[in-house]
C-alpha cells in the first residue's frame, strides 16, 4: 500500500515493458562489468619464449618472463588494473622449508623486476604462501602432521619483504595463517614499503575447486587426505568468514578476498556487509574450467557464460574478480 493507493497488478503493472527494447535495458542496467573490474592471473616458467598449456585450463598457458611481458603489455592496454603472478617451481629447488620463497633473485621476483621495467603502470599482485616452493605442497613449514602457525608466519614475513623490495605493489597472504596481516604490515611499515598493499585472501575455503591450479604450479605435492583443512576454511562456514575478515582488517588488510568465487557469492554478499574495505573474489581453476570445458564441449557459448559470470559477481558486491578469462572479457569489451 503506498500513499497513492492500493498497489497496482497486472495489467497496470508489466514487467516486461522495461525489458522491451535495447535501449530500455541498458537505461535501468543496475550492475556493469568492465575492464576496471578484471585482474588476470599468470602462471610463470622458467626459459626463453616459452607458451605450455596447462592441461586442465584450457586456453591458459605457463609462460616464461618475455611472454609475461607481452600478455602484461596487451592487458594494460585493455585497460586491465593488474596481474597476479604465480611461479612454477623447479622440482629441484622444492624442499620441505620452501627455501626457494627467500631467495630474492627466485622465478617470481625476477618477473616482478621484468614486467615493471617494461610496463610500469599495470599493478602487480603476489602470493605470499610457500606451496609453490615447498615438496609436500603446504603453504607453511609441515612439522608433526600439520602446518605450523607462528614459524610459518615468520617466513611470510620475510617472502613479503622480498616481493615488495622486488616492485610487486600488492602482497597477497593466501596462506590462512592466524595473525600473519598483523605481522607483514608491522614489517612493511619498517621497512619503509608504506604503499605496498596487502590483499588477505582472508576468506579462503579449503576447496576441490583449486585442483587445476595445483596442476598449472605443480604443487599438489603429498597433500594427502588431509589436504589443508587445517588451516583452509570449512565449506559450510560464513559466520567464520566474517570473523576471518574483520580480523585481517583490523590487523592493516587493504583489501580483502573471498575464494572460491561462484560457489560463494553469498559468502561476498555478508562480507561486503561486514567491513568497510574493497573485497574481491576469485574465480578459481576449477570454476573456470568448469565454464571452458563444458563451452568446449558446446554446451554454451563461452564469452556469454564468462560474462554472466563476472555480472553474478559485481552483483554480489565484488569490487573486482580475480579470472582466467580477464583477456577474453576485456578484448570483448574493447569491441
Ligand atoms: C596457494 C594458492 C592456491 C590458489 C591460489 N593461491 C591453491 C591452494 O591453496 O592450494 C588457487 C587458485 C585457483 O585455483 O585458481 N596458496
Amino acid at each position: 500500500m503506498t500513499s497513492f493507493g492500493p498497489a497496482r497488478s497486472f495489467p497496470a503493472t508489466r514487467l516486461r515493458r522495461v525489458r522491451a527494447t535495447d535501449w530500455r535495458r541498458r537505461l535501468i542496467r543496475e550492475t556493469a562489468v568492465t575492464a576496471d573490474d578484471l585482474i588476470l592471473p599468470l602462471f610463470i616458467i622458467e626459459g626463453d619464449n616459452v607458451t605450455e598449456p596447462v592441461t586442465s585450463l584450457p586456453g591458459v598457458s605457463r609462460l616464461s618472463i618475455d611472454r609475461a611481458v607481452a600478455v602484461a603489455r596487451e592487458a594494460h592496454a585493455l585497460g586491465i588494473p593488474a596481474l597476479a603472478l604465480f611461479p612454477v617451481t623447479d622440482k629441484k629447488l622444492k624442499n620441505p622449508q620452501g627455501s626457494e620463497a627467500l631467495n630474492p633473485k627466485n622465478l617470481l621476483c625476477r618477473a616482478v623486476r621484468a614486467i615493471k621495467a617494461e610496463v610500469p603502470d599495470i599493478g602487480l599482485i603476489c602470493d605470499v604462501a610457500l606451496d609453490p616452493y615447498t615438496d609436500h605442497g603446504h603453504d607453511g613449514l609441515f612439522i608433526d602432521g600439520d602446518v605450523a602457525n607462528d614459524a610459518t608466519v615468520e617466513i611470510l614475513v620475510k617472502q613479503a619483504l622480498i616481493l615488495a623490495e622486488a616492485g610487486c605493489d600488492v602482497v597477497a597472504p593466501s596462506d590462512m595463517m592466524d595473525g600473519r596481516i598483523g605481522a607483514i604490515r608491522t614489517a612493511l611499515e619498517k621497512g619503509g614499503f608504506v604503499n605496498t598493499m596487502i590483499l588477505s585472501y582472508a576468506v579462503k575455503y579449503a576447496s576441490a575447486f583449486y585442483g587445476p591450479f595445483r596442476d598449472a604450479v605443480g604443487s599438489q605435492g603429498a597433500l594427502g587426505a588431509k589436504g589443508k583443512h587445517t588451516y583452509q576454511m570449512d565449506a559450510a562456514n560464513v559466520d567464520e568468514a566474517l570473523r576471518e575478515a574483520s580480523t585481517d582488517v583490523t590487523e592493516g588488510a587493504d583489501l580483502i578476498m573471498v575464494k572460491p568465487g561462484m560457489p560463494y557469492l553469498d559468502v561476498i554478499a555478508a562480507v561486503k556487509n561486514e567491513v568497510n574495505v574493497p573485497v574481491l573474489a576469485y574465480q578459481v581453476s576449477g570454476e573456470y574450467a568448469m565454464i571452458a570445458v563444458a563451452a568446449a564441449a558446446g554446451a554454451f557459448d563461452r564469452l556469454a557464460a564468462f560474462q554472466e559470470s563476472l555480472l553474478a559477481f559485481k552483483r554480489a558486491g565484488a569490487s573486482a574478480v580475480l579470472t582466467y578469462a580477464a583477456l577474453d572479457i576485456a578484448r570483448a569489451l574493447k569491441k
